[in-house]
């Protein structure tokens, strides 16, 4: 046998190809992913994928409702555009007026004829005036229109016992009573379903600056007022902590005696992700470094310690699993937008944030058992929003496509699942897993398996094998980009937008490759 002499270039050739065999560490080895297919878990609640419209900015006001004159195509002064794609993402939840607005909100300025309500200031956001054209009818049509299931935060700071329980009256009774009387002459004859009612907003902060013990006494007071009827009685929320605190948890847990006239169903926590962890300056939107892409998806996977860290505290308090854990504002907020009021809270969304949203889901699926609702923050026009309208255009971000590709998860049963080889995402000498996966049996009885790859640098391939099952045939949708912080414009709106995935099946095993910084959902028949 000869050798044929090496040319350089073929040379080089080789020589590169060892090198780069040998860049390829641990973390390029194949991850066993199994699905324990045959232990069901807890149930995903259809809430965690919830959404919060606030009196904030253009959340509501442009972003939602355009009123029935605007020459912005609508329904009854809901833009048609929004309705559509907020139908298409089955919505299960949607949670009013704040948010810190909540506590400064009357109810009473929202009802009646549109031009004879008051105008107020909105003091918490941008001093602007508030005409209250949404108001109480407004926000319950909507969340009937989408079949999303209404939660009402209630005014604690400003408001009386008496203004929070006539209000929850207005809403419900089905009688002859003066409050029901009224709102059958402002237009809506049958009660609304009325499904969650929180006993103010953030007390801690803007909720009216708060201890604990105090909070939990006029928690006491307030919610022994708020009267339903039987067959429509709303969960009760009380205003938990956010960050890192256990306090809220604890003193709500300890001084809360729920009895006939008292009720509590669980406590609602926020949870903001902010690139550089401070308040003063978060970071922007776009145009940050691999360093900031690290450092936020790190702080947002901590979030798993503050549910850990309160969930034990309920595990002492309420052995029965009684009180659920709400996390009832979270997703990312960077610095404003140059040349927008800062008050509005209006941010770009970027790839970066479909990844949060979709690290995010998976650690709620793995805290199904407490964590019964989450409401990102929010759905329009706000913070980590899922659409963004400038006057009559409209545009879907990476994040509503993350929820989009999570649609099968609302009320699936969650699967435990074993990995091996699971590899880490290095950066700057700090590590976070590289790989997060979720799997559940949804409710048509398809495994349904989410797999998201936080590294922008690495692919990652992964054997997927199913315990107690075979897999036969797979269907996955995959949402990746060229840039960390791709995004939609009004002039690019698809820009960013999820793909079919062919799931390669093996022998009764999926073989997938997850490219770098991706979220991809998988349906297994
Ligand atoms: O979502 C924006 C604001 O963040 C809410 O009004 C408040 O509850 C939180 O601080």
């Amino acid at each position: 046998m000869t050798h044929a002499p090496t040319s350089p270039r073929r040379w080089l050739a080789t020589a590169l190809l060892s090198l780069a065999v040998l860049a390829l560490p641990a973390q390029a080895a194949e991850i066993e992913l199994v699905i324990e297919a045959d232990t069901p878990g807890a149930t995903i609640h259809k809430n965690v994928y919830g959404q919060f419209v606030e009196h904030l900015g253009r959340g509501i006001y442009e972003g939602i409702w355009v009123g029935e004159d605007s020459d912005i195509p609508n329904t009854r002064g809901y833009r048609n555009d929004v309705l559509a794609a907020l139908k298409e993402l089955q919505v299960p939840l949607l949670r009013w007026p704040g948010g810190c607005f909540a506590d400064q909100y009357h109810w009473r300025d929202g009802i009646g004829p549109r031009d004879e309500r008051p105008k107020r200031v909105n003091t918490n956001w941008g001093g602007v005036i508030e005409d209250n054209a949404f108001g109480t009818h407004e926000f319950l049509d909507l969340a009937e229109l989408l079949g999303a299931d209404a939660y009402v935060n209630g005014n604690l700071g400003t408001g009386s016992p008496r203004e929070m329980a006539e209000w929850v009256e207005y809403i419900t009774a089905d009688g002859g009573s003066t409050l029901a009387e009224l709102r059958r002459r402002n237009g809506r004859a049958e009660p609304w379903r009325l499904h969650y009612f929180a006993i103010g907003n953030e007390a801690w902060g803007c909720g009216g600056n708060m201890r604990p013990a105090y909070y939990v006494d006029l928690y006491n007071r307030y919610a022994s007022f708020v009267k339903a009827p039987e067959d429509n009685q709303p969960r009760m929320i009380a205003s938990g902590g956010h960050g890192e605190m256990t306090e809220w948890t604890e003193a709500i847990t300890s001084g809360v005696e729920p009895n006939w006239s008292l009720r509590l169903d669980g406590i609602g926590h926020h949870y903001y992700t902010r690139p550089t962890g401070e308040w003063e300056t978060k970071g922007p939107a776009l145009g940050f470094d691999e360093a900031a892409w690290f450092a936020t998806l790190r702080q947002t996977l901590q979030i798993e310690d503050y549910i850990a860290a309160n969930k034990a505290v309920l595990a002492r308090n309420d052995p029965d699993g009684d009180y659920g854990f709400y996390v009832d504002e979270w997703g990312t907020w960077y610095d404003p937008e140059e040349g927008d009021d800062p008050g509005f809270l209006f941010q770009q969304n970027s790839l970066r944030d479909a990844i949060v949203a979709a690290l995010n889901f998976n650690i709620f699926h793995e805290h199904a058992d407490r964590v019964h609702m989450a409401v990102i923050a929010q759905m329009v026009n706000v913070l980590q929003a899922m659409i963004l309208t400038d006057k009559e255009k409209m545009l879907l971000t990476p994040t509503y496509h993350a929820f989009h590709l999570y649609r099968p998860f609302q009320g699936a049963t969650t699967l435990p699942v074993r990995l091996s080889n699971a590899p880490e995402y290095r950066h700057d000498g700090q590590a976070i897993p590289g790989l997060s996966v979720s799997a559940a049996r949804d409710t048509s009885g398809n495994l349904q398996l989410a797999l998201v790859n936080p590294d922008p640098n690495a692919a990652r391939q992964v054997r997927v094998s199913v315990q107690g099952g075979e897999a036969t045939r797979a269907r996955g949708r995959v949402l990746t980009a060229e840039a960390m912080d791709a995004h939609n414009t009004f002039g690019q709106p698809e820009a960013v937008r999820p793909s079919d995935y062919a799931v390669d099946v093996r022998d009764g095993t999926l073989v997938l490759e997850l490219p770098p910084k991706s979220v991809m959902v998988v349906a297994v028949d």
